[in-house]
């Protein structure tokens, strides 16, 4: 088996969910290619002992992001690390040459991502890709495939959410993604949207225009010091866009992103309205995949049961239920086989694309002006 040589830079829960699946890669069946983390970084010394007590194979700790970059035996790396530090952490990671997966939103703002976008643009021999994982659950696969077939005639309508309840509690004392300063301007767009986008934009369904609604609703929270801090962050949004499918006609496509959604833990959800074939899915009935296909007689929603049939397959039986931590090591399995072997096995099956999350920030810089003046903006 091949072996890409990795850093992890951010050893925090998603770092972590990394290690997790760099650990597990023997449940892949069918992989030719496999990381090994032999780097790791955080400025927090509890963060990189975990990794140094859990994880064998690395061989260098530090607390500097460029001493991790500058060791020849890393040839890849994950950057997860807060918003503000995106930018200069993954411009150095692309100048040192070395492949990059890296956290959405890929840059704070605009700004931050078009200088990611110009790094990348001169060192073409890096390749990088953006974190997004729902799209492995089986079911979203499936829906892909019917898309990549044609299956799905004229778009009448695409619906795509992200629903957390992490922020319901008032008294949760604030962190970093709920300042404006380490989280970006654009609060909960920047945690959640790209996971929304991810399946419209690679069926090629862009944004023209947008009307935003973003919603603060809790202004304060205790700063874990015994007082309160102002929390700054647009928790919820919803943005209506006119889009386009790859005939040229116009669909309203809806992206909702909330971190204050009562009766939610994670769901995502997406609903794909055609002409011939309609399809709806949510992570809350993660196996649950409902298709209505419509030729003119009766209109009724099948509802399947999943199998396990993974774009990555596994060693887990079809009858098995799909997870979090599942979907996470197809998503390096995704990342991996393309880095290897240039392309992923089909066109859902691969991780963001730098222009995809370009993409994004269009979107989301958009959608602050629209909210701001309350106008519709154009993408
Ligand atoms: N794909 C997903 O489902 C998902 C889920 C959660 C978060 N994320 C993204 O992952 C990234 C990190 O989020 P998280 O939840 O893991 O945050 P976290 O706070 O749990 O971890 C971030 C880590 O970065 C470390 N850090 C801070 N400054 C650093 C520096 N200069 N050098 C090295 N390390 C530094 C912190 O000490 C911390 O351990 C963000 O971009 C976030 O949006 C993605």
């Amino acid at each position: 088996m091949k072996t890409v040589k990795m850093g992890v830079i951010g050893c925090g829960l998603m770092g972590r969910e990394f290690a997790s699946a760099a650990a597990r890669w023997c449940h892949l069946a069918e992989m030719d290619v496999a990381p090994v983390i032999v780097a790791v970084c955080d400025t927090t010394p509890q963060a990189k002992d975990w990794f140094v007590e859990r994880v064998p194979s690395v061989r260098q700790a530090c607390h500097d992001y460029r001493e991790l970059l500058a060791n020849p035996e890393v040839e890849a790396v994950y950057i997860a690390v807060p918003h503000h530090l995106h930018r200069e952490i993954y411009c150095a990671a692309i100048e040192a040459g070395r492949h990059l997966l890296g956290e959405k939103p890929f840059g704070i703002d605009q700004p931050a991502c078009e200088a990611i976008m110009a790094g990348l643009a001169g060192h073409p021999e890096v390749f990088a890709r953006c974190s997004s994982e729902s799209v492995f659950f089986p079911a979203v696969q499936r829906i892909g495939a019917m898309i990549e077939r044609g299956e799905l005639g004229r778009i009448i309508e695409v619906n795509s959410s992200f629903l957390h309840s992490s922020d319901l509690d008032p008294g949760k004392p604030i962190n970093w993604k709920r300042v404006t300063a380490t989280n970006g301007e654009y609060g909960v767009m920047g945690d959640l949207g790209m996971h929304v986008c991810h399946v419209p934009f690679r069926a090629g369904w862009y944004p023209h225009d947008v009307r935003a609604i973003l919603s603060n609703l809790i202004t304060e929270r205790p700063d874990g010091k015994g007082g309160m801090a102002p929390c700054e962050t647009w928790d919820n949004a919803t943005l209506l866009c006119t889009a386009r499918d790859r005939d040229g006609e116009t669909f309203p496509l809806t992206f909702k992103t909330q971190r204050i959604a009562p009766g939610h833990g994670n769901s995502w959800f997406l609903e794909i309205m055609g002409a011939r074939t309609s399809a709806r899915w949510t992570s809350k009935q993660a196996n649950t995949l409902e298709i209505l296909r419509y030729d003119g007689g009766e209109q009724a929603w099948q509802v399947i049961d999943v199998a396990h049939d993974m774009a990555y397959r596994s060693i887990t039986g079809r009858i098995f239920e799909t997870g979090f931590s599942d979907v996470i090591l197809q998503m390096w399995a995704a990342f991996l086989h393309e880095l290897t072997h240039g392309r992923p096995p089909s066109a859902f099956a691969g991780c963001v694309t730098p222009g995809e999350v370009a993409c994004s920030h269009r979107l989301f810089t958009a959608a602050l002006r629209s909210h701001a003046h309350g106008t519709v903006e154009s993408v």
